[in-house]
């Protein structure tokens, strides 16, 4: 038997994982959304249970297939709204030690839900739509649970304004979470794809660690980094 590196270090812990993507509804017919699957945050609620914590994947619209890969042990809460997953987030966070933010969580929101089907009428809809909540930003702010550690991800590209290393560190900076898990996307890179790399930094925009390979073997890199900063706290 070869037992992994990192054992059961999650032992006793209890974490939220928060994966997939957001859907807005405009109707009962639409939604304004994205394009996560999910596999990321399914891979990270899987080597979590692995590694011995108690963990509750909140899922937004998380493919059936996709999902079936968190394997057995994980309590998963579906949610389709971002005003859902915050609910959900924040009521499993009461109890837990970490709480990963890998979810892609809309923006922005239609400023009203149509009650039946919008039709097509003569004139092009404009559509009015209103800021959300940052789920992220309010568990920072305020931790459903004092001293609890918080994990934000982001996807960036780079552009003309800087790297995908300079926007990383402005939003580390910004979002205040314990660590910041960063990933470069577009080029084939990032969402819908089996492999991934990344890049965390801690609050202050820092460089902690960087990993490549499967979404599984950069899951074990995101715990790996979240136990180092568990071990270096007092608890
Ligand atoms: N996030 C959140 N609630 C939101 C938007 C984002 O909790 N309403 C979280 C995501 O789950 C992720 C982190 O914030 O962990 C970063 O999301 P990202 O979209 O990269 O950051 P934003 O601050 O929304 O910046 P932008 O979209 O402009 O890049
Ligand atoms: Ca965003």
């Amino acid at each position: 038997l070869v037992r992994p590196p990192h054992g059961s270090d999650l032992g006793g812990r209890r974490v939220v994982v928060s994966a997939g993507g957001t859907r807005e509804p405009l109707d009962p017919v639409r939604f304004l959304g994205n394009r996560s699957s999910g596999r990321q945050g399914v891979a990270l609620a899987r080597s979590a249970a692995e590694r011995g914590a108690a963990v509750t994947l909140v899922a937004a619209n998380v493919a059936p297939d996709v999902l079936a890969g968190v394997g057995s042990g994980v309590e998963v809460v579906h949610v389709e709204t971002g005003e859902e997953l915050r609910a959900s987030v924040r009521a499993a966070a009461l109890e837990a030690d970490v709480v990963v933010m890998a979810a892609a969580v809309a923006d922005y929101r239609p400023a009203s839900v149509a009650p039946t089907k919008i039709k097509k009428s003569g004139e092009v809809p404009t559509i009015e739509l209103v800021e959300t909540t940052d789920v992220l930003r309010e568990l920072v702010a305020d931790p459903p649970r004092p001293g609890q550690l918080v994990v934000g991800f982001a996807a960036e590209t780079g552009d003309t304004t800087g790297s995908v290393l300079d926007h990383a560190r402005t939003k580390a900076r910004r979002k205040g979470a314990d660590l910041l898990v960063v990933n470069p996307v577009g080029d084939g890179r990032g969402f819908g794809t089996t492999t991934n790399e990344i890049t965390v930094l801690d609050r202050t925009g820092d460089v902690v660690a960087t990993a490549a390979g499967t979404k599984a073997e950069v899951a074990h890199a995101v715990w790996d980094a979240v136990v180092a900063v568990a071990d270096g706290r007092p608890s």
